[in-house]
């Protein structure tokens, strides 16, 4: 039986998107079982239905505190009992209990080439930062903000006239490739949060 991969997303889904093209393609040996989000207006619920996968809707306000809002969501997430729970433009920060229930099994993609920039707005700070290189991150998630063993790094050049959308739009085109590339490895047992084999 093929494991399954719960996918967390808030916003537009490109890299959710990236991932299902590649389970369609047999290179991640794995059933993306179910996306939740918690914003009803995300692009990535939809791209779920399109694709017949389980689309969840999980959102705060239904809930009386944030804790039961986020007990909530462990409880769904853990019903698929996912092999690997897979936070793609999940733009909340969850708790240490969620994490626990998901031990060493939970990945993040980060617009930035940790540990440096971590948090919102990665793009403007590189840009006036400077900084000639860029990139993206695949990491292992603990309970601090965008830390954790780094599974994968793609680097992009910073060029002259870059703005924020236009170097997004390259670092995005990265992320694509790496994260569904450190999702094989990881249903194939290549690495682990243990053996994360980077960096
Ligand atoms: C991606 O750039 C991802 O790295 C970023 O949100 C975007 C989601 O795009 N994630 C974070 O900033 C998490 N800290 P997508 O919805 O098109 O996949």
């Amino acid at each position: 039986m093929l494991s399954s991969i719960v996918v967390l997303a808030s916003g537009s889904g490109s890299n959710l998107q990236s991932i299902i093209e590649h389970a369609r393609q047999g290179h991640i040996k794995a059933e993306i079982a179910a996306v939740v989000s918690d914003n009803p207006d995300a692009m990535a619920l939809v791209r779920a239905r399109t694709a017949g996968i389980d689309s969840v809707l999980i959102r705060q306000s239904d809930y009386a505190s944030r804790e039961m809002w986020e007990l909530a969501l462990s409880q769904k997430v853990s019903e698929y009992r996912p092999a690997l729970v897979v936070l793609a433009g999940f733009m909340r920060v969850l708790s240490e209990q969620f994490i626990m229930r998901f031990e060493k099994r939970v990945m993040n993609i980060h617009p930035s080439l940790l540990p440096a920039y971590r948090g919102l707005n990665t793009h403007q700070r590189v840009i006036d930062a400077g900084d000639s290189e860029h990139g993206a991150t695949v990491h292992f998630v603990t309970s601090r903000l965008d830390d954790g063993p780094i599974v994968m790094q793609s680097r992009v050049q910073v060029l002259p006239g870059d703005d924020a959308e236009e170097l997004a739009r390259r670092v995005l085109e990265q992320e694509h490739v790496i994260y569904p590339e450190a999702i094989r490895q990881f249903i194939e047992g290549e690495i682990s949060f243990d053996n994360p084999a980077c960096c």
